[in-house]
Formats: structure tokens, C-alpha cells, sequence
């Protein structure tokens, strides 16, 4: 039986893994960590994250060949593969701050393995990392080898927050890079047969390790550059009169282009796409690349931008102040269907309103309260660690209630902000809510996914992202 060590049950190790045991029950799978209150939950009812479809495949495999331990060194030790899946940052402090990827969780996870192993062991880099790490990996592994072979290989994820089941189950391809002399050759091989068992061969891509590596941070920016390209334009669809949406489905049509990943936002979030660019924008200005630096840059320039209007937009809209008014925000998580607030764009959008002494009223279905709390009494430099590495702020900020519905958020408000594109706010009874509201009511739709006309009929002074007033 084939033995998997995973080091790091995050949003990535947790289901990932899950999913291969699901697809493989020969294969035994051990999710491991140091951080034991994420094990605790991934062994009991309340999962560690909120994924659809996540509660199902880990009842059907855990206890059976999907397990989850704090006992990282046993398992290591035991498994013939092992994915380091653990968090990689953005530095915040010395050379490469504020941009270089930080390596420090993945270094001590290598110097691990290579203390506690006794076999060979094929090491997957799971986890984004700058392009070249498996060389640094390599050296780390290899300098108190005791005779042992290790082989790395990049194997990067692609899955996205909200749909990861499903991207798991039906990936648009899996990517192995590795060394290509025999043994890495090899090695690539028995990480496909563990693949094989659910992807289609033709969807299993073999590259060297450093294009995999590569393809990760490029794939990461593309997407993101999509949106910063799309919300660039809704910029001037406000100033020109142009719908941004009819702009994107225009544009769409074009196979060239194609529809997806052009819905105009108040910006993009998530804990990946804006330390993945900064970490390509890093990478090519040490290769002295700095034209191409510059362009990635911008993308995550476009995607502040995007943010500073929307708040300028919600106060210049209010007759120019917000304060002392209360605003209900629609939503908290960078996406719906996560509980995740990694880089959301809401941080940045309440922390505009209140610095422009609004009162907020905040209203998500997934995020619990202390997390809101902590997110928005944090410098921007803590916000960049997962959540529960943050240290919790002890000032209690009097401006911000977090509240259980959407009506207690909005009643009384003066104004609505939708952050997040939550089914459940497209089917909310609003004119109930228009009538608990202050009037003039306005409604600032930060991901287009409200009726504006209905809005309209009813009352409220509707704002979208790149819409005609
Ligand atoms: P996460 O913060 O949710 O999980 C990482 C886990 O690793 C944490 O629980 C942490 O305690 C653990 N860890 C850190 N050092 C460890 C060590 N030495 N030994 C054992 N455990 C250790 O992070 P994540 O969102 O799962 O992301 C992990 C990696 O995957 C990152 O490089 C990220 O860029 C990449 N990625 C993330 C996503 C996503 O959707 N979140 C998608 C694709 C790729
Ligand atoms: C993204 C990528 O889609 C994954 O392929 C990748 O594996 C992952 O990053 C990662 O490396 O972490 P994720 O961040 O989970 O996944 O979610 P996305 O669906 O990509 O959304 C990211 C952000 O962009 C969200 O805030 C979303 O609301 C926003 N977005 C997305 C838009 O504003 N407009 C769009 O058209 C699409």
C-alpha cells in the first residue's frame, strides 16, 4: 500500500487530500500539521473550512485511509510521498519585503523530512513557490541524506476556494514537473499513477520542474490581470456611459477571449493571486527584468484602485460623508461559498468607511464575528498571515457590529454595500428593507449581482460596478 504524507491541512492540503483518498482507497492518506486545533476540527463534525461538498468526501474516507494528525514526524517518516502543502506569504520584513514569497514554513517543513527520514521519499511541492525552489528544497534534503533518495517534484494546485470539490474531482489539468533523468522521470510516474486513478491521462500534464513551478505564478496572473484588465474598463464605462457587463459579454464572444473571469468587482481578493503577482513581480526584478516587473505590478496597482473608487464612490454619493451614518455591508469573504477573508476586498473597503467615521453593520453567512473584528483592527502587514497566526487586536473597534441576517444589518442604514456575491442577497425582501431604511437608501453593488431596475422601482439610488446611473 502506497503511504501519502501531507505536511499542512489548510484549504489546499485538507481537500486535496481528502479527494485522493476519496479516488484512491488503496492509497492511505495522512493530513498533517503542528497547528492542533486544525486537526482537532478536521476530526470532528465542524470541519476547519467551509467548502461545499467537503463534509461528504471527508465522512466517507476519515478513519478509513483518510486520517489527520499532529504527529508530523511519525507519518513523515512513514510515507513514501510526501505534499508540503503549508502556507508560503509575502515577507514582511528584510530583503524582498513586501513582495519575495516567504519560505520560512516550507524550510523548516524540509528540514524535517530530511531529520526524520529512514527511506526514499518523493517530496511534492504542493504549496506556490518562486520559481527554483525545488533546487533550494533539494540541497536542504540532500545535505544530511544519510544515503537516503529523495526526489521533489512540483505538482501545483489550481483549485479555487468555493468550488474546490468539484474543481478536484474534474480538474482541467493536473501538473507534474520533475527532474528529467531517470529517477525523476520515475518519480513523475508514480505521481500520475495517483492521479490516474480519476483525471484522464490527456489532462495530466508532465513538464520540467521549473516550468511547472512557472506556470503556477503565471496562471495565478493572468487570471488576476483579467480582472484588473475588466475593472480597469469599468473605470471608464462609469466615466463614458458604457455597461460594463454588456462590455464583457461583447468582448466575451470572442473565443479568443472567451466569457469567463470578466465579472467587473470591487476588486479581487483571496490569499493567493496578489502574493503570487508580487512574487513574479520579485522574481523578475532579481533576473533584472524590470519593464517586465512593472507590468505585473500594475495589475495589482488597477485592483487598489478598484477598491479607493468604490469607497470614494459610496462618499461622494452620501453628499460627501459617511459619518456618523450607518452603512450595512453585504458580505465579508473574498467570494461566496468560503468563510475565507484572506485579502478580501472588504477589509479595505470598511477600513476606507471608517476612516470616514461611518458605522458599520456587517452581515456575512460564513465569517464569524471575532474574525471581521480581528481582520479590521489589523495592519496590512499581520493581514497577509493565515487567520489564525493573526494576533488578536485587543482594540475593540466601536464603529463595527457584526450582525446573524441581512434586515438586522440593513434597518435603520442609510446605505447598503454588497461586497460579496452571496446567493442568498439576490432573493432578500427589499422592500422590506427599503422601508427600515434612512432615505435616501442607496445601494452600492459591488459585484453586480443585484436587480438594479427592481432596486430602482422601489426606491433606492442604485450604484453598480461600470454601469449608467
Ligand atoms: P493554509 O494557511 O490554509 O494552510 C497551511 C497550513 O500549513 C497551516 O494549517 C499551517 O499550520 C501548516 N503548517 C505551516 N508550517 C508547517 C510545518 N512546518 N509543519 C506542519 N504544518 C505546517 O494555506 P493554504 O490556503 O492551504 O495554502 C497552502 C499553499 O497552497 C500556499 O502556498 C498557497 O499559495 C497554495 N494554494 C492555495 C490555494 C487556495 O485556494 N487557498 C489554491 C492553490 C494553491
Ligand atoms: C484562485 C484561482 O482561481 C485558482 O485557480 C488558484 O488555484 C487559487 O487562486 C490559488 O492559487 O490560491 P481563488 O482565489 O480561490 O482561486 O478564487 P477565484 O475564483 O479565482 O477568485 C479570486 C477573486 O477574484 C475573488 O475575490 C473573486 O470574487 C474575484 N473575481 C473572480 C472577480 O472579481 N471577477 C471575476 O470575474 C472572477
Amino acid at each position: 500500500m502506497v503511504k501519502i504524507c501531507c505536511i499542512g491541512a489548510g484549504y489546499v492540503g485538507g481537500p486535496t487530500m481528502a479527494v485522493i483518498a476519496l479516488k484512491c482507497p488503496k492509497i492511505e492518506v495522512v493530513v498533517v500539521d503542528i497547528f492542533e486545533p486544525r486537526i482537532i476540527a478536521w476530526n470532528s463534525d465542524q470541519l476547519p473550512i467551509y467548502e461545499p461538498g467537503l463534509d461528504d468526501v471527508v465522512k466517507q474516507c476519515r478513519g478509513k485511509n483518510l486520517f489527520f494528525s499532529k504527529d508530523v514526524e511519525k507519518h513523515v517518516a512513514e510515507a513514501d510521498i510526501v505534499f508540503v502543502s503549508v502556507n508560503t506569504p509575502t515577507k514582511t520584513q528584510g530583503l524582498g519585503a513586501g513582495k519575495a514569497a516567504d519560505l520560512t514554513y516550507w524550510e523548516s517543513a524540509a528540514r524535517m523530512i530530511a531529520d526524520v527520514s529512514k527511506s526514499d521519499k518523493i517530496v511534492v511541492e504542493k504549496s506556490t513557490v518562486p520559481v527554483k525552489t525545488a533546487e533550494a528544497i533539494e540541497k536542504i534534503l540532500t545535505h544530511n541524506s544519510k544515503g537516503i533518495n529523495f526526489q521533489i517534484l512540483s505538482n501545483p494546485e489550481f483549485l479555487a476556494e468555493g468550488t474546490a470539490i468539484q474543481d478536484l474531482f474534474k480538474p482541467d489539468r493536473v501538473l507534474i514537473g520533475g527532474r528529467e533523468t531517470p529517477e525523476g522521470q520515475k518519480a513523475i510516474q508514480a505521481l500520475k499513477d495517483v492521479y490516474a486513478h480519476w483525471v484522464p491521462a490527456e489532462r495530466i500534464i508532465c513538464t520540467n520542474l521549473w516550468s511547472a513551478e512557472l506556470s503556477k505564478l503565471a496562471a495565478n496572473a493572468f487570471l488576476a490581470q483579467r480582472i484588473s484588465s475588466v475593472n480597469a474598463m469599468s473605470a471608464l464605462c462609469e466615466a463614458t456611459g458604457a455597461d460594463v457587463s454588456q462590455v464583457s459579454h461583447a468582448i466575451g464572444k470572442d473565443t479568443r477571449i472567451g466569457p469567463k473571469f470578466l465579472n467587473a468587482s470591487v476588486g479581487f481578493g483571496g490569499s493567493c493571486f496578489q502574493k503570487d503577482i508580487l512574487n513574479l513581480v520579485y522574481i523578475c526584478e532579481c533576473n533584472g527584468l524590470a519593464e517586465v516587473a512593472n507590468y505585473w505590478k500594475q495589475v495589482v496597482q488597477v485592483n487598489e484602485y478598484q477598491k479607493t473608487r468604490f469607497v470614494n464612490r459610496v462618499v461622494s454619493s452620501m453628499f460627501n460623508t459617511v459619518s456618523g451614518k450607518k452603512i450595512a455591508i453585504l458580505g465579508f469573504a473574498f467570494k461566496k461559498d468560503t468563510g475565507d477573508t484572506r485579502e478580501t476586498p472588504a477589509i479595505g473597503v470598511c477600513q476606507g468607511l471608517l476612516s470616514d467615521k461611518a458605522i458599520l453593520s456587517i452581515y456575512d453567512p460564513q465569517v464569524p464575528q471575532e474574525q471581521i473584528q480581528r481582520d479590521l483592527s489589523m495592519h496590512k502587514s499581520e493581514l497577509d498571515k493565515p487567520p489564525h497566526l493573526r494576533p488578536v487586536s485587543p482594540i475593540a473597534i466601536e464603529q463595527v457590529t457584526c450582525v446573524r441576517d441581512a434586515y438586522e444589518a440593513t434597518k435603520g442604514a442609510h446605505g447598503i454595500c454588497v461586497l460579496t456575491e452571496w446567493d442568498e442577497f439576490k432573493t432578500l425582501d427589499y422592500q422590506k428593507i427599503y422601508n427600515d431604511m434612512q432615505k435616501p437608501a442607496f445601494v452600492f453593488d459591488g459585484r453586480n449581482v443585484m436587480d438594479v431596475d427592481k432596486l430602482r422601482q422601489i426606491g433606492f439610488i442604485v450604484y453598480s460596478i461600470g454601469k449608467p446611473l
